[in-house]
């Protein structure tokens, strides 16, 4: 079942704070989003009109990745911290397609997702969903809960998703003591599976502006380079094509190929040895 944590309470939902999750919705055509959020997702997409461009190849990406992990890599268990909001197309309902019998835990520490946990909890009779309310800055709390523990056995293979939530733990080298301590708790055959936002392909103008928005507090959307994404993979063994631009991550046929400045979103999985 869902659950909160710590004292049992629930922090109130800010409306007058832009919010990741909901600004995310905003930007992929939902309806679960306030002023505030479209104004922080306007500001930034007027400075940079890709946004929602990347934003799709994100989704899109997510649930290439799910199919191949449930499908070719034979995984019945997926740990996906960063739900979001639901959306079409949810980890479980694309696992679920392949495999009745998969298990999902959610995380997010977006109180509105909580709301919502009742659609990420439909799950097939034959597997089962959680929605957990904690946060990835806190690795421990989100691996000894008693609902993902009732729902994931933790010596059979996982799939860690961290899908588009990485860039929001801000600082150079800040996301991969989370990541490790995530993947030292699963067993060999497990997966990491995540995206991530980059500069990488924009001009040297428009970084330097995305660092002064950075530097401003007008984005809360750290970015990370080519080598230090992939050096989150450290030890695993890359699913091909490695690290590459959403859009290039084992593309569907005849899928669009968008020009790589208008996504800014890096890809990978890798398998733990
Ligand atoms: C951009 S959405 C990504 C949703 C989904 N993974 C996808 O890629 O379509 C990022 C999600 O991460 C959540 N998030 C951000 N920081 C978090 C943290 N420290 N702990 C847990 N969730 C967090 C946000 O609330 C939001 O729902």
């Amino acid at each position: 079942m869902a659950s909160t944590h710590g004292d049992g309470s629930r922090p109130a939902i800010d409306s007058s704070v832009p919010h990741p999750a909901r600004r995310y919705n905003y930007w992929l055509g939902g309806k679960d989003h306030f002023a505030a959020d479209r104004a922080s997702g306007d500001e930034i997409e007027k400075k940079f009109p890709g946004m929602r461009t990347g934003v799709r190849a994100n989704r899109d990406v997510l649930g290439r990745m799910v199919h191949y992990l449930a499908a070719d890599a034979g995984i019945r268990q997926f740990l996906d911290i960063g739900t979001g909001l639901p959306t079409a197309d949810n980890t479980h309902e694309v696992a679920q397609r392949v495999a009745p019998d998969c298990r999902v835990v959610y995380v997010d520490n977006d109180p509105m997702v909580m709301t919502h946990a009742q659609a990420l909890l439909k799950s097939t009779p034959a597997g089962r969903t959680t929605y957990l309310e904690a946060d990835l800055r806190d690795p421990s709390a989100i691996l000894s809960d008693p609902d993902l523990k009732a729902t994931l056995a933790l010596d059979e293979p996982v799939a860690l998703m961290l899908v588009a939530i990485l860039h929001f733990i801000p600082g150079t080298g800040a996301a991969q003591p989370l990541v490790r301590e995530l993947l030292d708790a699963l067993p060999a055959g497990s997966y990491l599976a995540a995206t991530h936002f980059t500069t990488d392909f924009m001009t040297p103008a428009e970084q330097a502006r995305y660092r002064e928005m950075l530097a401003a507090g007008r984005s809360d959307v750290w970015p990370r380079d080519h080598a230090e994404f992939g050096a989150l993979f450290d030890g695993l063994e890359m699913v091909d094509p490695g690290v590459a631009l959403a859009t290039e991550w084992r593309p569907r046929e005849g899928a669009d190929r968008p020009d790589p400045r208008l996504i800014g979103i890096l890809a990978a999985v890798g398998r733990k040895p």
